[in-house]
């Protein structure tokens, strides 16, 4: 990374978000204080010795990244920035578009023009969800919701740019802070004493703590175009959500597992759809660049290893 650094700032798009704190962290450990944006202009999550701010850029608003890109000149902008809120984008998909898709081309085209290299990130929910092996990069897509439509529309006028770019497409991320499926599941495991989870929707469970650290690693192995990024092994919702549990009263996070009833989509209808096969193949980054994500119980031990040193 040092011969890009030497050219100018790394820009952070999102860097409230869960995975563009765990980027922010990254990033400092190693020595970088990025630009960091949000859409709000506040930062309220940055460490005393951090980066500055900036001003608001709302990747709503059309034009407003070009003009932020012009002014600070970066030579590496990451952008974990997006309209992430699946079932909403189902009665927003203009929005979802615009955020995903169109300020992903707007990004694409300015940093071409500036010679910047950007990192951006999709996800598996651009597949349909029936396949039958790890999907890989060259898997037909095959999106099912609005938001997989505009994260593919986005992966694809990134590509179309001609901007030095890698993507990373991601499943099932979650952290120690922010929205996600473990602090959903503590939360309730604390409410109730039984539940009912998905089980036919199987997947990856990601920390973004390691989806961080593998992107500075394959930004320095020199990863261009698009790579999947998952841990190794699979899961459903339900094994998943029995795993925090298990975890959860063994770290003393939570006084008693919750009985997990194990029940089909079917049975819990949201406003998208969601592929229920959304296992990804990484092979081809480990093969390029040598990043392998660890099996995602591995993960999960680290982040409750987290909430339990945080506990009061
Ligand atoms: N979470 C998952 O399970 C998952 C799975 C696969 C792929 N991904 C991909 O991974 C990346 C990171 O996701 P995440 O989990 O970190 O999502 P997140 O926590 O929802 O963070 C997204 C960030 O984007 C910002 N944002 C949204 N609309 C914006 C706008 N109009 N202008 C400026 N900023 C805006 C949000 O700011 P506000 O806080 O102001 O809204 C938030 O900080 C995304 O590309 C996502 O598609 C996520």
């Amino acid at each position: 990374m040092a011969d890009l650094l030497e050219r100018g700032p790394v820009l952070l798009l999102g860097a409230e978000g869960q995975l563009g704190r765990e980027l922010h962290r990254a990033l400092l450990r190693s020595g970088i204080a990025p630009l960091c944006s949000t859409r709000s202009g506040e930062f309220r999550h940055a460490p005393s010795s951090s980066s500055p701010g900036l001003p608001a850029c709302d990747l709503a608003v059309p034009g407003a990244l070009t003009a932020l890109l012009a002014d600070i000149r970066p030579a590496l902008v990451i952008n974990a920035a997006a309209y992430t809120a699946v079932d909403r984008a189902e009665s927003e998909p203009g929005l979802a578009r615009r955020i995903n898709a169109e300020a992903v081309a707007e990004l694409g085209t300015a940093a071409k023009e500036l010679g910047a290299t950007v990192v951006h990130y999709s996800t598996d929910y651009v597949f349909a969800g029936d396949g039958t092996r790890p999907y890989r990069e060259d898997d037909a897509p095959g999106p099912v919701s609005v938001y997989g439509r505009s994260k593919l529309a986005g992966e694809r006028a990134l590509a179309a740019s001609g901007a030095e770019a890698l993507t990373l497409r991601l499943a099932w991320v979650y952290a120690a802070h922010s929205a996600n499926f473990l602090r959903t599941m503590l939360r309730f495991g604390a409410e109730r004493d039984a539940l009912r989870v998905v089980a036919d929707q199987i997947g990856a469970p990601t920390p973004a703590h390691w989806i961080a650290a593998a992107t500075l690693k394959a930004i320095d192995a020199g990863a261009r175009g698009l790579y999947h990024l998952a841990p190794q092994g699979e899961t459903s919702w339900h094994g998943y959500a029995e795993a925090i549990f298990i975890g959860a009263v063994a770290r003393g996070l939570l006084p008693k597992a919750p009985t997990v009833e194990a029940i089909p989509s079917t049975a819990y209808p949201t406003p998208a759809a969601r592929p229920a096969w959304s296992v990804l193949d990484s092979g081809a980054l480990e093969r390029d660049t040598g990043v392998r994500l660890p099996n995602w119980r591995v993960g999960l031990d680290e982040v409750l290893d987290q909430l339990a040193a945080a506990a009061p």
